[in-house]
């Protein structure tokens, strides 16, 4: 153990499980350790890294917008905030937007909103159907709506108000509204889950029953929104339009900073229903500005699309290698690969080794998520690490 990590088992809350790996600078599609040790970085800050490590675009917005102004509160306006706002709303089919600080903290406004809603529109409704096995963040409220009861079990009593019902099933959707539902709250892909992909009709059947039933339904693209699935957002795929899309990770590429945004006819709160002392600064703001700008400008959609495929490609040809490789899938650069048996772990520390950072959702799947300006010889690098990795725990655990 390095003594940072000696250091942080004494002070820090053991909340999570990390690697052995103590980052200290990144460039790029790279990252160093304490040690000086290179890594090849497939985490990407867990899908947030949009344009790599310290993109020179970001710093210099960071720079010039740190001797303009960083925060001013939300008593007055601010530039950055409303441009951001308005090439958010220039580029996707909602009209109105509120900035917030996190996944959990976006998808709490948008709760919040369709609550009220609720009220006006449907009689007093306030309770929101979301899927098993989703992943809507770790507030109170957000473990009610992330259907997984490792998440729920050690808050109990839960935030009422949520029912969790399995992803990719319509009808368990339409058997549980009643007249106490408000709002459907799905991921157009579960990325927490293991890269779960719905069947291709089944946000259009959601959005028809929400139609047909007087719901809104809401889109979580914490993971999914900002080009990870390679179009801006991931409804675009799914060929529906949410009444509500949350927005995070991607977004600032690395400055904390979320979003939700409503059509103008769900857009219900008004002055006093809602608020942040951080939320929409002008730092961040100015930030994520220049980070979608900079996906819209430079072809990035195109290079997902192309090097996402690349990197899947790759997966299938190793899975013709290595047996234990039992599934590939993924969009664009939110890939998976799912294994025989519970080796995520061992594949893990054996990446680590070879210099490629990997996160495992689940024990039997590696999950890919590295910033979307990836290159080919990038892609073809981490293909030829990984497949080290693959030999070293296969043949470890006796699998070849
Ligand atoms: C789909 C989705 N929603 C919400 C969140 C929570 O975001 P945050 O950790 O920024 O609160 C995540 C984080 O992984 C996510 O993947």
């Amino acid at each position: 153990m390095s003594t940072w990590q000696e250091r942080e088992a004494r002070v820090y809350m053991q909340t999570g499980r990390r690697q052995p790996v103590t980052l200290v600078k990144g460039q790029g599609l790279r990252v160093w350790d304490d040690a000086g040790k290179e890594y090849l970085d497939f985490v990407g800050g867990w899908a947030v890294n949009t344009l790599g490590h310290c993109h020179p675009a970001m710093v210099k917005a960071i720079e010039e917008q740190a001797r303009t102004l960083f925060l001013a509160s939300n008593q007055f306006y601010t530039t950055p905030q409303i441009e951001l706002a308005e090439l958010l709303v220039a580029n996707s089919c909602l009209q109105r937007v509120f900035i917030a600080n996190s996944g959990a903290e976006a998808n709490e406004g948008a709760v919040k909103l369709a609550r009220k809603w609720g009220k006006l529109h449907r009689k007093g409704a306030y309770e929101v159907i979301t899927a098993l096995n989703s992943f809507h963040g770790r507030t109170l409220a957000m473990v009610s709506a992330t259907g997984n009861p490792h998440y729920q079990e050690p808050y109990e009593p839960i935030p009422a108000g949520f029912l969790n019902v399995p992803y990719n099933d319509i009808e368990a959707i339409k058997r549980v509204t009643t007249h106490r539902t408000c709002a459907v709250m799905l991921e157009p892909v579960q990325g927490e889950a293991g890269v779960i992909i719905p069947a291709k009709d089944y946000l259009k059947q959601v959005r028809a029953w929400c139609d047909e039933q007087g719901l809104l339904l809401i889109l979580d693209e914490v993971q999914t929104g900002v080009g990870r699935l390679g179009t801006m957002f991931g409804y675009q795929q799914a060929g529906v339009e949410p009444d509500v899309m949350t927005l995070g990770k991607g977004l600032g590429g690395g400055v904390p900073i979320a979003a939700f945004l409503a059509k103008e006819s769900a857009a219900v709160l008004t002055p006093g229903d809602h608020g942040s002392t951080y939320g929409g600064n002008p730092l961040v703001c100015h930030v994520a500005k220049t980070v979608v700008q900079y996906v819209l400008a430079h072809n990035v959609l195109d290079n997902v699309r192309k090097n996402g495929e690349r990197l899947q490609q790759g997966f299938r040809k190793l899975q013709a290698e290595f047996p234990f490789i039992q599934e590939v899938r993924g969009r664009g650069l939110l890939q998976a690969v799912q294994f025989t048996q519970d080796i995520s772990a061992d594949v893990l520390t054996a990446a680590n080794q070879e210099g490629l950072l990997l996160n495992a959702p689940r024990p039997n799947t590696l999950r890919f998520m590295p910033p979307l300006v990836i290159s080919a010889a990038e892609v073809d690098e981490g293909l030829a690490k990984f497949s080290a990795a693959l030999a070293k725990a296969g043949s470890a655990r006796k699998l070849l």
